[in-house]
């Protein structure tokens, strides 16, 4: 069984967003994967509803650390909770470079989501240059130790994403993911899932999932429309 988990980042209005679930769950229905979804705020509560009696997982693509206060524009992980959220990304490369978020924010999101009862699906992974400078083991080593600085590394998921193979066309290959994981796996205990993610469709899923270090995907643009998402939740 692989934990596949979509990530719609800022895309899909609700009528898009409710139109792929029920296209999706008879499929999810039968697949013997844990199938996540990682959707926009706005969508969060209504496709919980939608995806009651299935077995599609809804979470949220980020949250602020506070629990609450004056920070226009946030959203706190007890509200996500309260939506029925069950997970949430955190440090996606997308955050970091375009928001510039740290380690240490990552970090204290990563404890307000465990103690809200909501898990943290971790992001990390290292740039063109540093893989092409040899720094992919350190740098995953710097961020897995910040990002979980005094964490509790068992109720959570991590996922190894490249970021060179984010959105480009261009994914790592499945040695190169298995090396990755083999690091991260020091860091968190034998249960925790860690998962892929960069450019991963419907063609090369199978092969990362073939490796038995890699425990599942992290899928961005083939997650967007239901025909190429199938394709991989029914992968054996
Ligand atoms: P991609 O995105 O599959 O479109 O490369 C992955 C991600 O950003 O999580």
């Amino acid at each position: 069984m692989a934990v596949l988990v979509g990530n719609w980042k800022m895309y899909k209005t609700l009528d898009q967003a409710e139109a792929f679930i029920d296209q999706i769950a008879p499929i999810a229905k039968e697949s013997g994967n844990k199938i996540m979804l990682a959707v926009p705020y706005t969508a969060i509560k209504t496709l919980v509803e939608r995806a009651k009696g299935t077995n599609i997982v809804i979470g949220a693509q980020n949250m602020n650390d506070a629990s609450e206060g004056a920070f226009t524009g946030e959203v706190a992980a007890l509200m996500l909770k309260d939506v029925g959220a069950e997970f949430v990304l955190l440090g996606h490369s997308e955050r970091r470079q375009l928001f510039g978020e740290t380690n240490a924010f990552i970090n204290r999101k990563v404890h307000r989501a465990l103690e809200s009862g909501i898990m943290p699906l971790l992001c990390v992974g290292e740039t063109y240059e540093e893989r092409q400078g040899n720094q992919t083991e350190e740098v995953l080593k710097t961020q897995l130790t910040e990002c979980l600085a005094g964490c509790d590394a068992k109720s959570l998921m991590v996922a190894y994403e490249p970021i060179w193979a984010i959105g480009t066309g261009l994914a790592a290959t499945p040695q190169m993911a298995a090396e990755a994981m083999k690091v991260c796996r020091t860091f968190v205990g034998d249960t925790v899932p860690l998962l892929y993610g960069g450019s991963v469709n419907s063609e090369n899923a199978k092969s990362f999932l073939e490796n038995k270090e890699i425990n599942g995907l992290l899928i961005g643009s083939a997650s967007l429309t239901a025909d190429s998402f199938a394709k991989i939740i029914s992968l054996k």
